[in-house]
């Protein structure tokens, strides 16, 4: 089975956890994009969506959705969203996309994560993806510094024309490598305080409570709870 066809695959077995005439959080990327498009086919039993990235809602509100802000909602049932990386506890590397901060900000107003992802994202230990981390640009170097100290390189990402990628929120991204991420809520808090850190995308705080993994066998359950 290709990645694209396992993607498609989990996307699908996501509505297992759609609850009837609910708001469902919507996550951001490609695996995402094959959970809108099945959820398109339940329209009828969705009441409204809240989306963490302009991507996500351009796509849901093509296919007819209507996407809330999350000011105009309270606590959502679930959100359900991909990962660059998940471990064996439930936590997570996000924000390959660059849509971590808004992804947190969905995943704290849900009660439960829904992880959705192909095989190759399950890990026995995070930090071999680069670890984004959303920065104001005025501290991006010095953040940077505070990586460095720590052992890890990090890298401004940019787009596809090289000038400084810019987030939804009109930020910057940095993309770490190098660390050691042993301790991931110690971790996160620790990130978190620095100055001009917006979000660090250890998602630890905001772990999954269930990951669907395609494999070439089917569709795992990974339980967390
Ligand atoms: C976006 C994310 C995505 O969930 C993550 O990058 C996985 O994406 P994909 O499903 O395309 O592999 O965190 O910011």
């Amino acid at each position: 089975m290709t990645q694209d066809e396992l993607k498609t695959l989990v996307g699908q077995a996501a509505l297992h956890y759609v609850p009837d005439g609910e708001i469902v959080g919507v996550g951001t990327g490609s695996t995402v994009n094959k959970f809108i498009e099945a959820l398109a086919t339940i329209k009828h039993r969705v009441k409204a969506t809240v989306s963490s990235s302009v991507a996500s809602t351009e796509r849901l509100k093509a296919l007819g959705f209507t996407v809330l802000d999350c000011n105009e909602v309270g606590e959502l049932a679930v959100y359900i969203d991909g990962a660059d990386e998940i471990d064996d506890h439930g936590y997570m590397v996000k924000g390959g996309g660059a849509a971590l901060t808004r992804e947190k900000i969905v995943a704290a107003q849900s009660r439960r994560f829904i992880c959705i992802a192909d095989e190759s994202k399950l890990v026995s230990a995070l930090g071999a993806f680069a670890l984004p981390v959303e920065v104001i640009p005025m501290a991006s170097r010095r953040i940077a510094r505070q990586f460095a100290a720590m052992g890890g390189k990090a890298t401004l990402r940019l787009d596809r024309l090289g000038k400084p990628l810019v987030t939804d929120n009109d930020q910057h991204i940095l993309d770490v490598t190098g660390l050691r991420l042993t301790d991931p809520l110690a971790f996160e808090t620790q990130v978190n305080q620095w100055p001009g850190v917006v979000t660090v995308g250890v998602f630890a705080q905001q772990k999954a409570q269930v990951c669907l993994l395609a494999t070439a066998q089917g569709v795992k359950t990974l339980s967390f709870e």
